[in-house]
């Protein structure tokens, strides 16, 4: 009890106390309390915009944003595109990688104003439901997704490494960096490793991209 310590008498209980500081604290955070009206008026902010004119897949875009919109940001809320996912925001998970000038990217670390006149092409400029693109052909057939919020990213992605492959553009697991790189599983993977699946259905995406790679990889 503590209102018995040291020879102290207070006639308050351990309940008493927990009542008595639960209390205090809703009230600290003025849970209940009507609202104030004496609270200062919020300040009008200036935010920097800036117009920008991107293509987005073959279609021709200008855009009056604030300059601090990344390109994903700018994709999914203001050009309603929502293949491009918001995984991490982090730069670490490839599910907004788009192709920007013919070079895959993480949407989530760039900002829209940084490419003006840029050429992107997200999933929904690779094919249509009528049109497959193969990749996307090749995802259905190996079963490469799960519940699929990767699988944008997945297939932008993997037509961005199919590209530097065929430009022999060597990888950390490249074992001759001057030579054409090899059409191999490991370097599907590495290549690809910046692509989280958290489904886990890496052994069928690399399938499906093996397939359309072709050249017999092993
Ligand atoms: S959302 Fe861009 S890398 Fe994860
Ligand atoms: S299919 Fe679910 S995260 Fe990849």
């Amino acid at each position: 009890m503590v209102g018995q310590d040291r020879g102290c008498h207070l006639p308050m209980t351990r309940r008493d106390l927990l009542l008595a500081s639960a209390s205090s604290t809703v009230a600290a955070a003025g849970v209940g309390a009507a609202p104030s009206t004496s609270a200062p008026a919020a300040r009008a902010v200036n935010v920097p915009t800036a117009q920008v004119t991107l293509v987005v897949n073959g279609q021709t875009h200008t855009l009056a944003l604030d300059t601090r919109t990344t390109l994903l940001d700018a994709l999914r809320e203001l050009l309603q595109l929502t293949g491009p996912k918001k995984g991490c925001d982090h730069g670490q998970c490839g599910a907004c990688t788009v192709i920007l000038d013919g070079r895959r990217i993480n949407s989530c670390l760039t900002l829209a104003v940084m490419h003006p006149g840029a050429k992107v092409t997200t999933i929904e400029g690779l094919g249509t439901p009528a049109h497959l693109h193969p990749l996307q052909d090749a995802f259905i057939k190996h079963d490469g997704y799960q519940c699929g919020y990767c699988t944008p990213g997945q297939i932008c992605s993997a037509v961005g490494m199919l590209d530097e492959l065929a430009q022999g553009i060597p990888s950390h697991v490249s074992a001759d960096l001057a030579g054409k790189p090899l059409l191999s599983i490991d370097e599907l993977r590495e290549r690809m490793s910046g692509n989280i699946c958290r489904c886990g259905a890496y052994s069928n995406i690399v399938e499906a991209i093996a397939e359309v790679a072709g050249g017999g990889v092993a």
